[in-house]
């Protein structure tokens, strides 16, 4: 629908719901519906959901199916598989799902045939990649690759470096991928220390390649280069990942090896295509494929289930249920995966970049939250930190547990443990435990409350068989969809980001002030004045 949808008889619904669910304790819901553990789970791919510990019944997801209806996400779909221009505010297409097509599918979008261009893209980046790893691509002074260091920021970072680190057990060329992002010295500093430049490969990606941050970054990787080996020393020891061939060829890199996409991609959608080059390099393009296959195998199911079986939809619809009528501030995502380090990183520029919004698509404002606001921590870790605030804080917190079967490798049975507090923890978010309870053990009355777990807390458990390429593709795909999902109801523009421009232009404003090459006048507001005349004191300037 286009319009406010909270004036829709369908929001209303949900709202009287809401009133009438929101005083029921979770543990009463299963008291009353036994058959509940084992319908509410839901499965996509090798993707298992559980979804029987949301404060729901039956009937909110009757509601919230019908509020996606109203919302026209069934036409919105198949919409954006097609390549209809819905982000709006740029009149683009907004195809990642076409990153993932398998060999022989067809899209022509716009004239352009879509599945043919991406498809040779990654025969050009497997070409490539199986040089570096089989030491065909050698330096400048004849070594083999040992590094491959990306350089990026947002999407063409937060992409590939989740990837790599979720994925480095399948890193078996013996390259390793190391990311710089950002402008802080440090970081390239940092990355490059150790490294040799005669046997390390920089890939500069960056969509738009006038990004400050990466270009930055860049020119100072590419001076340690020259100052060890030599100008012409750069054919051999950069490539580009861009939209962009004109600034990629003034950067002084051979357009033949850059690696192309198009503005149909958004940057935070963009790892699973030429953006993942230094992933594809670690880990080889067959297992590059293989998450290619992942992401599409959700792609196909997020197209073509019914809304009330679909995993994304669900799991989008209840963020709007915790965020518009339970007011949930934020939502926690609990990787049960030490390699999912990056995961909550990754997913709030996913999530955040595109949900958080406050105009509708038509220009006019929206009448509810919008955005859900992503964070978490690998478990165990994260229960060492921050679950006291989840257990027994004052806020609804929804959570997304994620685990997987086997290990990669285990040791000692620590895997079955790290499963163990996984599910252990969102049993006693759903179910705490009474005062009843606490007495029983022969608590002290005076010590009682302070152990009392209200219980009642929300999550979702995802349990997939093994962290692969594969059910890495399904997770990253799910969450795509999910933010869709949302974007939908919301009726946002979720492939835009317009709010990060004003702060990057300012920036570029106001360096020459910072820097001594103009005086600390003509500054933006008197507070930022009084910072600036701060730091030039600071700096002796
Ligand atoms: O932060 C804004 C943003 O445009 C992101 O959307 C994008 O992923 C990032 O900057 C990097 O942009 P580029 O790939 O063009 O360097």
């Amino acid at each position: 629908m286009s319009g406010d949808i909270t004036r829709s008889q369908e929001w209303a619904a949900l709202g009287k719901h809401h009133e009438e669910l929101a005083g029921r304790h979770l543990r009463e819901l299963f008291a009353e519906d036994p058959g509940r553990a084992e319908r509410m789970t839901l499965t996509a791919g090798d993707l298992f959901l559980d979804y029987a510990k949301h404060r729901a019944t039956g009937e909110t997801i009757d509601l919230l199916v019908a509020l996606a209806e109203r919302a026209g996400l069934r036409e919105r779909i198949d919409a954006m598989f097609s390549g209809e221009h819905i982000n709006v505010s740029e009149d683009r297409a907004v195809l990642h799902t076409a990153l993932r097509l398998p060999p022989g599918a067809d899209l022509t979008v716009d004239g352009q045939d879509v599945a043919g261009d991406v498809h040779a893209v990654l025969d050009k980046m497997s070409a490539f990649a199986e040089r570096v790893r089989s030491q065909q691509w050698r330096g400048a002074t004849g070594q083999p690759i040992a590094t491959v260091v990306n350089i990026g920021i947002g999407g063409s970072d937060l992409g590939p470096a989740m990837a790599y680190e979720a994925l480095r057990d399948y890193a078996d060329a013996g390259i390793e991928a190391r990311f710089v992002s950002n402008i802080d010295p440090a970081d390239i500093t940092g990355t490059l220390a150790g490294l040799d430049p005669a046997t390390t490969l920089v890939v500069v990606s960056s969509k738009t390649f006038t990004t400050l941050e990466t270009l930055t970054n860049a020119k100072v990787a590419r001076q340690w280069l020259v100052g060890a080996l030599g100008e012409e020393a750069v054919a051999k020891h950069f490539v580009a990942v861009s939209t962009n061939a004109a600034k990629v060829a003034e950067f002084g890199i051979d357009t033949d090896n850059m690696f192309g996409f198009w503005d149909w991609v958004g940057g935070r959608y963009s790892y699973d295509g030429a953006i993942g080059l230094s992933l594809m390099i670690a880990i080889g393009p067959e297992r590059f494929r293989e998450m290619l296959a992942g992401f599409h195998a959700i792609d196909e199911h997020f197209r073509t289930a019914p809304l009330d079986a679909n995993m994304p939809v669900l799991m989008g619809l209840l963020g709007v249920w915790y965020t518009d009528f339970f007011d949930a501030e934020t939502h926690a995502v609990l990787p049960y995966s030490q390699r999912l380090h990056r995961f909550p990183a990754y997913l709030q520029q996913l999530t955040m970049e595109s949900n958080g919004k406050s105009v509708r698509a038509d220009g006019e404002p929206v009448t509810t939250d919008t955005g859900e606001i992503f964070w978490g921590e690998p478990g165990t870790n994260g229960q060492h930190a921050f679950y006291q605030l989840l257990h027994q804080g004052t806020r609804l917190v929804p959570a997304d547990f994620i685990g997987f079967a086997e290990p990669y490798e285990d040791r000692e049975g620590m895997h079955d443990l790290l499963s163990a507090n996984l599910f252990a923890q969102s049993s006693a978010l759903a179910f705490g435990k009474t005062a009843g309870e606490i007495a029983a053990e022969g608590t002290p009355a005076h010590i009682a409350p302070h152990k009392v777990m209200p219980g009642n807390r929300p999550s979702s458990t995802i349990l997939a068989p093994k962290l692969t390429p594969s059910t890495l593709g399904q997770l990253v795909a799910l969450y795509e969809h999910i933010v869709f999902v949302e974007g939908t109801i919301w009726g946002i523009d979720s492939f835009d980001q317009w709010g990060v421009e004003l702060g990057k232009k300012m920036a570029l404003d106001l360096a020459p002030a910072l820097t001594g090459e103009q005086p600390p006048s003509d500054l933006p507001d008197p507070s930022t004045a009084t910072l600036v005349r701060r730091y030039r004191e600071l700096r002796g300037r």
